[in-house]
């Protein structure tokens, strides 16, 4: 397989869709024109009319590179190999156009034979009962039966939200082998660990999930589809995980170089330049989509994540604002095709500075207050933090509820 950059990448799924005569829009904005939704978290989202009928496209196929966010996991940002709060989804769509059997051939044609894939090391999981995918994959794609998985409706259908479009779904995986495994007798495809790798959702799209949870059957039969370009990368490129990629590694050296650590050579530093590293990308994306910090929807979201990635920062002896220099990095490894970056670079970095000089206050502030409890609670041998000095910290000096449980959790505090 021949080694290419994420850019590479993201290129050659679009123009290989392209080539399907499908029609390219540049990526859509990470606020979405839709209420039920505070970010656009798939390709699909600003589609959404389009599967639901409710307006025509002017031609029936199409292919994104789309930028998301997805906040339901921010916990989880930086421990493991493949969560990210910001994203790039590769993506392809129908509405009323091809459906599975093409969806399915042409996403092996592009795996196998474009990215260059070994067809060996891969697997496919479908719907109980789909047996129309099972066809394809197994006598069209020839793919064995035994290496066809089928899963219920927690793995193998795909809801857009308590409401609107959904669907079964057929997942790609790919066999890293079995040192990336977790070990247990029952690793196998499905695991949730590392070694069967979920690199592409191919959606049926042919419902309406109601407010009652019923199902509406949509006027078209539709495609939607799904790829991380992460992880995409980091397979092509060979590395355990999707910061080691070239879509990550220069923000992540710069978090080690101006920190002075090593990556690699302590995990709580590492966790620390992954979080920074992750969340510079989020809060440069979304301040140049016009989200501004503040105490709801978005902008919260946007604090949050500032005020983590300063803390991690802080973890690692960056004690003066840092998180502006990850600007033009970004912009390096990204700024084509996302020219917003550079169209608003001298707004993020207002934007940045102010917040995070903001927050540098208040986390010294409270930080050194908690401290000092927890030092306390350890020598009374006391587990517990009590409710009333969180909300003080809340209160008073403006800490976050989030950063005290977090903090509190590190040092086995309840
Ligand atoms: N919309 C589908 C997903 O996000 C493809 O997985």
């Amino acid at each position: 397989m021949q080694w290419r950059t994420g850019s590479e990448l993201r290129k050659l799924f679009l123009d290989f869709w392209i080539s399907k005569g499908s029609k390219l829009y540049p990526s859509f904005s990470l606020v979405p024109d839709d209420p039920t939704l505070l970010f656009t978290i798939a390709g699909m989202v600003p589609f959404k009319m389009y599967y639901l009928g409710i307006k025509q496209p002017d031609h029936p196929t199409a292919v994104t590179s789309q930028k998301c966010v997805r906040t339901n996991d921010i916990d989880n940002v930086g421990r493991t190999a493949r969560h990210h709060t910001f994203f790039e989804m590769l993506g392809n769509f129908a509405w009323g156009d091809y459906f599975k059997k093409e969806a399915i051939t042409w996403a092996w044609e592009f795996l196998t034979e474009w990215v260059g894939l070994d067809p060996n090391r891969m697997y496919a999981t479908i719907y109980l009962d789909d047996e129309e995918a099972f066809h394809v994959w197994n006598k069209i794609v020839g793919l064995p039966a035994e290496r066809i998985y089928r899963f219920g409706e927690d793995e193998n259908y795909w809801f857009m939200g308590n409401t609107g479009p959904c669907g079964p779904c057929s997942e790609i995986m790919y066999d890293q082998g079995p040192e990336f495994s977790c070990g247990k007798p029952t690793c196998d495809v499905g695991c949730s660990c590392d070694r069967y790798l979920e690199i592409w959702n191919l959606v049926f799209t042919q419902y309406d999930r109601q407010e009652d949870g019923s199902l509406k059957p949509l006027p078209k039969k539709n495609i939607d589809t799904g790829m991380g370009l992460e992880r995409l990368t980091s397979l092509v490129q060979n590395v355990r995980s999707d910061f080691e990629t070239d879509l990550f590694r220069p923000l992540i050296d710069h978090a080690c170089e101006i920190a002075g650590v090593e990556y690699g050579s302590d995990a709580r530093s590492d966790l620390a330049v992954r979080v920074i590293a992750d969340h510079a990308r989020s809060l440069a994306f979304m301040i140049a989509d016009g989200i501004l910090p503040s105490n709801e929807g978005q902008g919260y979201v946007l604090r949050r994540l500032l005020r983590r990635a300063v803390r991690y920062g802080r973890l690692i002896g960056l004690d003066k604002p840092f998180l502006c220099e990850f600007l033009p990095i970004i912009i390096r490894i990204m700024g084509d095709p996302y020219s917003e970056l550079m169209e608003q670079q001298l707004t993020i970095e207002q934007v940045i500075h102010l917040e995070e000089n903001k927050f540098s206050h208040t986390l010294e502030q409270g930080t050194n207050l908690l401290d000092m409890e927890i030092s306390r609670l350890k020598k009374q041998n006391n587990e517990t933090l009590d409710g009333d000095i969180a909300f003080t910290l809340y209160d008073t000096y403006g800490f976050p509820l989030e950063l005290t449980t977090e903090i509190c959790d590190e040092s086995g505090i309840l």
